[in-house]
């Protein structure tokens, strides 16, 4: 096959990735723990050609350039390397959740890169495999590879850094509703947040104690982050209204908890049957004001996987 379709999902870390012991091989500081979004999704063709002088990559309808580019060139290189062909291929990729929402993902987007770039190369790769090479493009993408519930075990290896399936997409029918409370792109991506994460005297305590609780890794990340050198402040106003929000209807007894990953918005998770009060909650008028845009809603996802040929 030389030109095949991938499907992926994006996914939300309850316990973060953030910090890696060996950057080039994006092995991470600590063990982290996600749920693919099914709402979220990359699709992704890639077509190997004998006529292409150069990798040309489009990311919803425009012609990456530059740093953006050159990590997909690399990722491809690496394909190139386990199938050992030359060819060059054209990358057309495609995000469901809308431009401009500050979801854009990097987990999505080398998921299923990785998926599509393996069939049209002719590489027949198990889920284990798929993720651990998915892993080398961005970190976070490993655990959109298996589906619903994943862990990512911090190993010191290469061979054995890859995310695995701990509970199936229905084992637990939670749903993410989404506070976007801005959606300009991030001044400092997460890869060189991580490249910065040692600098915080917090780090070395947060991966130390590894922590067990959603709301509590959040913020012990953004603790690391707003302590490292120079300091990453993702938080905006807003973001800090919907945390008190969730905080206090949690305390009138509704089920739910937030995190948040390298951005300002707030990822408010909760079982299916409270989505639709936490939903009118997060767009109620004080919010609005406080600054919540938009609200998008996802249920659990499943694997990476390849589109139907048409
Ligand atoms: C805050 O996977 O985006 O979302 O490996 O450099 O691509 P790279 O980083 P990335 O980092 C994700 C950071 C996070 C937390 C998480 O998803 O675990």
């Amino acid at each position: 096959m030389r030109q095949a379709t991938g499907v992926s999902c994006a996914n939300i870390a309850l316990v973060k990735y953030w910090g890696n012991r060996d950057r080039a091989l994006r092995l991470p500081a600590n063990s982290s723990l996600s749920m693919n979004l099914a709402s979220l999704t990359t699709t992704t063709t890639v077509e190997f050609r004998d006529d292409l002088a150069s990798d040309v990559v489009t990311i919803d309808d425009v012609e990456a350039q530059g740093s953006a580019r050159e990590r997909v060139v690399a990722h491809l290189d690496r394909v190139r390397a386990l199938a050992s062909i030359n060819a060059k291929a054209c990358v057309v990729s495609h995000n469901n959740f809308p431009a401009g929402t500050g979801l854009a993902s990097s987990a999505s987007a080398f998921a299923a890169l990785t998926v599509a770039a393996c069939a049209a190369a002719g590489l027949a790769l198990s889920t284990d495999e798929l993720s651990r090479l998915a892993r080398r493009g961005s970190g976070s993408a490993c655990r959109s590879v298996p589906g619903g519930f994943v862990l990512w075990d911090a190993c010191d290896e290469d061979d054995c850094s890859f995310g695995r399936t701990i509970a199936p997409a229905d084992h637990w029918d939670l749903r993410d509703v989404i506070a976007i409370v801005e959606s300009a792109h991030k001044a400092t991506g997460s890869t060189e947040g991580h490249a910065l994460a040692d600098s915080s005297p917090l780090q070395a305590a947060r991966v130390a104690s590894t922590p067990p609780r959603l709301e509590q890794d959040a913020l012990a990340m953004h603790a690391v982050m707003m302590t490292s050198a120079p300091p990453l402040f993702y938080w905006r106003p807003a973001t800090l209204a919907v945390m008190r929000a969730v905080r206090a209807w949690r305390a009138d007894g509704l089920a739910v908890a937030f995190t948040i990953d390298a951005g300002p918005n707030v990822h408010c998770l909760c079982p299916a049957e409270s989505a639709s009060k936490v939903e009118t909650l997060v767009r109620a008028r004080s919010l609005r004001s406080a600054g919540v845009e938009r609200v998008l809603t996802s249920s659990v996802g499943g694997p990476a996987h390849l589109a139907p040929r048409r």
